[in-house]
């Protein structure tokens, strides 16, 4: 059975999501809500999209939709995923999540006891390289873990009104970027036992370049970097004591890697062709779910999406970016 989407906002990732849904067998786009009705009607005409909402209100409510796709900034998930959980839809979130694991457990707090499915649009986690990661991770190819590395950096003009400097919008390279290398370290090596965080502010206040150690109770440790100043290959690796595995950049997107012994020989090589933005990879993990029943997609569970958000919550913290404190 096809499952029929309803995006929440019409804005860039939105775009690109319903793009990468047309290239998806079983999934139809049937709605889209926005502030606006000119917006929303505007983007039902790009899409072909029949059922066109002036509010998010209307579009949570619409009885053809199934999953609600929230791609507002990320100070609007909390509520708008408590608007489509309210409505019984099944809800699949933008990353970050939300603005901070309080907002979290609230979302996810509601979708457990309403029993619908709710879903951290963690896009990489979906991708067929971070499956084939997964299989290596659990066969053991690369020994204990011993260390790794992910780091993203995009540049950016300063601009106060765009959405990765303004405060209002929940700006910084932490919960816009950062997320990735934090969320691959909680993939590959689970909740941290230690953080240790440093921190350069942009001319807003919000954080422009972060680092950051964790530590497990494995001895593993996980070296991150984030920057909105700066443009990386966003490469990744992990580092075993049997092996290394070198994701190309970057690694967040559909990409290539390489698995290569400590003697240097090249054990696997991944270099799949992959078609499209890859956003579909999460919205079939939605139907897939949804056909199963789930209430939680087994491949981030909702306790993981919370870790996630606690490990941004300690850094915040470390690093004094406190939103509240900050003009808008
Ligand atoms: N997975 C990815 O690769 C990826 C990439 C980029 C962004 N994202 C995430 O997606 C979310 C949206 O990012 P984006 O780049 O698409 O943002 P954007 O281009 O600024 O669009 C955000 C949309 O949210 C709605 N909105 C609601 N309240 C708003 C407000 N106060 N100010 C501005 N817009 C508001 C607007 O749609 P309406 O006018 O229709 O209501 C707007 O078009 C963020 O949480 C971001 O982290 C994910």
């Amino acid at each position: 059975m096809s499952t029929r989407w309803g995006i929440l906002a019409t804005g860039g990732i939105a775009h690109a999501f319903a793009r990468d849904l047309a290239l998806l067998p079983d999934a139809e786009l049937v709605a889209v809500g926005s502030r606006t009705q000119a917006t929303a009607e505007a983007f039902g005409e790009e899409f072909a999209i029949p059922h066109r909402h002036g509010s998010y209100q209307a579009l949570v409510e619409d009885p053809d939709v199934d999953a609600v796709y929230v791609s507002t900034p990320h100070p609007g998930h909390h509520d708008a995923a408590l608007m489509a959980i309210a409505a019984g839809k099944a809800v699949l979130v933008e990353k970050p999540f939300a603005m901070d694991a309080a907002e979290a457990r609230e979302m996810v707090d509601a979708a457990r006891a309403a029993g619908t499915l709710l879903v951290e649009a963690m896009w990489t986690r979906f991708l067929p390289h971070i499956a084939r990661i997964r299989e290596i991770l659990a066969a053991g190819t690369l020994g204990e873990i011993v260390y790794l590395t992910a780091e993203h950096g995009q540049w950016f003009a300063n601009d106060p009104q765009f959405r990765l400097f303004a405060p209002s919008l929940g700006g910084g390279a932490l919960l816009d970027l950062g997320i990735y290398p934090v969320s691959f370290a909680h993939f590959v090596l689970g909740t941290p036992a230690k953080i240790t965080a440093v921190s350069r502010a942009a001319f807003t206040g919000v954080d422009a370049t972060t680092s950051m150690i964790l530590q497990y109770g494995s001895g593993a440790q996980a070296i991150l970097t984030t920057s909105l100043a700066a443009a990386s290959a966003n490469p990744a690796a992990i580092y075993g004591t049997e092996a290394r595995l070198e994701i190309d950049g970057w690694f967040y997107t559909p990409t290539t890697f390489r698995v290569v012994s400590r003697d240097g020989t090249v054990l696997e090589r991944y270099d799949v062709p992959h078609e499209g933005h890859g956003l579909r990879h999460e919205a079939a993990e939605v139907g897939r779910c949804l056909q199963a029943g789930l209430t939680e997609s087994p491949l981030l569970p909702l306790e993981e999406t919370l870790a996630i958000m606690g490990t941004l919550d300690e850094v915040r913290r470390q690093i004094g970016l406190d939103y509240s404190a900050l003009a808008p």
